[in-house]
């Protein structure tokens, strides 16, 4: 079913794990199977200098996390937001399709990491009005980027990124 690429990225996945200093995040579901990816990006200049991954998904859903990641390390931001599922399943030799879906997570969690970096002020703005400004950045690291964003995140995630004190305010927020 899968080609000897698909295998070798799932079973030896490169640059999978949490950035702990990464600048921004895209976190991506896919409503369909219930797969979730975060993208983590390092940015220096315009140039994705570092990335990271996790993927609670399936197999094709590592494999393509984890050949975006190769295939996005030292791009500029522009070239990066053109990499699309084709070149991921492309670099990979081939996908089922039925799990070119799986590809695309990985290409939109790219580039929500991607928007996130470059919207960062303005959204760290918006999340300073609701729960302060450390917890902001907690969240924005945690990948969630609106208000929207937030009342859709389980309750673990959100007490995962933010400080009992956030979590308050969140949850008064919330309950407007
Ligand atoms: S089946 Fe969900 S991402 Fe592959």
């Amino acid at each position: 079913m899968y080609s000897n690429t698909v295998m070798d990225h799932f079973l030896h996945p490169r640059n999978k794990g949490k950035l702990e200093n990464a600048d921004a995040v895209g976190k991506v579901g896919n409503p369909v199977c219930g797969d979730v990816m975060y993208i983590y990006i390092k940015v220096n200049g315009d140039v994705i200098t570092d990335i990271g991954w996790e993927t609670m998904g399936c197999a094709a859903a590592i494999a393509t996390s984890s050949m975006l990641s190769e295939l996005a390390k030292g791009k500029t931001l522009d070239e990066a937001m053109k990499i699309c599922r084709d070149d991921i399943a492309d670099a990979l030799e081939g996908l089922p399709p039925i799990k070119m879906h799986c590809s695309n997570l990985a290409a939109e969690g790219l580039h929500k990491a991607i928007e996130n970096y470059r919207n960062r002020d303005a959204i760290l703005q918006k999340l300073r009005h609701v729960v302060g400004e450390r917890d902001a950045q907690a969240l924005f690291r945690a990948g969630i980027t609106s208000l929207e964003e937030l009342k859709n995140a389980s309750i673990e995630s959100i007490a995962h990124a933010v400080s009992d004190e956030g979590m308050e305010r969140i949850k008064k927020q919330l309950q407007k």
